[in-house]
């Protein structure tokens, strides 16, 4: 029995296909039926494994509840824990420490308990050590706790750091760092959101440059990853280091749109997230821009999946491919 967490987001959802596809017993957890709605969509998506939704066996539990999450794990093998908060907003930073930390302390100790055969964890490129000298990131850059870093990084650092624990109780663990994913079906949040905004004439671009991977890449990885025999190793996963601009002409080639044609400066921006803060802080509203999300717009990242490529063989998708493959399931209104 394999157990997903996470099962209704992008990763998730993405992963289950996948995993159905391979003929695996899987649980999988949810906190809302609404939520099981998104996953069928993803499915659809595939066209032609629809049926294969109704081989999950669905499992109501909050990640942060551990009387709720204990049977969870009765025959599991393997853990695939995608589970996260994902905000970049500072109002949500007990709340991510909770989820992302917490929780995965509690999903790693229930793993331990269960002495399952092998772990993955979804980490992020935002829990790698960031550049000093402008090199390539890779698995090997370290953590650097002195700079100023999002609640969101720290939180996904924290989180592996619990599940460093694991492999330190003999669980064998994986860890994956993707870049931005760009998948179907979440188009209202994460990178789902660039795709509604240009679709619907959304003018600006920023020249910021970050690791870009397709969900199919990041999901076929894990499973990949899963099933071989290396353990107890973390691997970026990006297909591409590419800059905002570039992917944003490519969604609206792909759509047939007007490419975006107002360059956003750094200055704007940092007027932007400031003005948004007060704002949010009068109105109570959510952050239209947070300051790290500001900051990301313009950082000059680039990252290297070198050590999974040699490790595994992989072949990562082209991200305009990608891109293409993802506008034709995108809702057309
Ligand atoms: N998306 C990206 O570009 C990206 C890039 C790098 C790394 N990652 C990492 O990849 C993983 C998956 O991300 P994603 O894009 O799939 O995120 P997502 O679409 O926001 O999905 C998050 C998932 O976590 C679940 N979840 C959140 N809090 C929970 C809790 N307390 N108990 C149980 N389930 C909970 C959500 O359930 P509900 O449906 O009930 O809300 C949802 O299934 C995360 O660890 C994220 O940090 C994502």
């Amino acid at each position: 029995m394999i157990l997903v967490t996470g099962g209704t987001g992008l990763v998730g959802s993405h992963l289950l296909v996948h995993l159905c596809l391979k003929n695996e017993r899987i649980r999988a957890i949810y906190r809302t039926e609404s939520s099981l709605e998104k996953v069928k969509k993803v499915f659809f998506s595939y066209a032609d494994v629809t049926t294969l939704f109704d081989k999950i066996e669905w499992f109501q539990a909050d990640i942060t509840d551990v009387p709720a999450m204990i049977p969870a794990f009765f025959g599991v093998k393997q853990v695939y824990h995608c589970a996260a908060f994902i905000s970049f907003n500072p109002r949500d930073y007990r709340e991510m420490r909770k989820v992302n930390i917490h929780g995965t302390a509690i999903v790693v100790n229930l793993a331990i308990d269960a002495k399952v055969e092998k772990f993955c964890y979804v980490s992020s490129i935002a829990a790698v050590g960031e550049s000093l000298t402008n090199d390539v990131i890779t698995e090997e850059n370290e953590w650097n706790k002195e700079l100023d870093n999002s609640g969101y990084s720290i939180t996904k650092f924290g989180a592996e750091m619990e599940v460093w624990r694991a492999s330190q109780e003999g669980i064998p663990v994986i860890v994956v760092n993707p870049g931005v994913i760009l998948g179907s079906g979440f188009w209202d949040t994460g990178s789902g959101k660039l795709f509604s905004q240009v679709y619907q004439g959304f003018p600006f671009f920023t020249e910021g440059i970050t690791g870009f991977v397709s969900v199919k890449d990041v999901v076929n990885a894990m499973i990949l990853l899963m099933n071989g025999t290396t353990a107890n190793e973390r691997f970026i996963l990006v297909s591409e280091n590419k800059s905002f601009k570039e992917v944003l002409f490519a969604i609206a080639d792909a759509f047939g749109k007007n490419r975006p044609s107002k360059k956003i400066n750094v200055w704007q921006t940092a007027i932007f997230w400031r003005f948004s803060w007060i704002v949010s802080k009068i109105t109570g509203k959510e952050h239209l821009l947070s300051k790290y999300s500001a900051k990301s717009a313009h950082t000059i990242s680039k990252y290297s999946s070198e050590k999974l490529v040699k490790t595994v063989d992989f072949q990562f998708e082209k991200i305009e491919n990608a891109i293409q493959e993802i506008v034709k399931t995108f809702p057309k209104k």
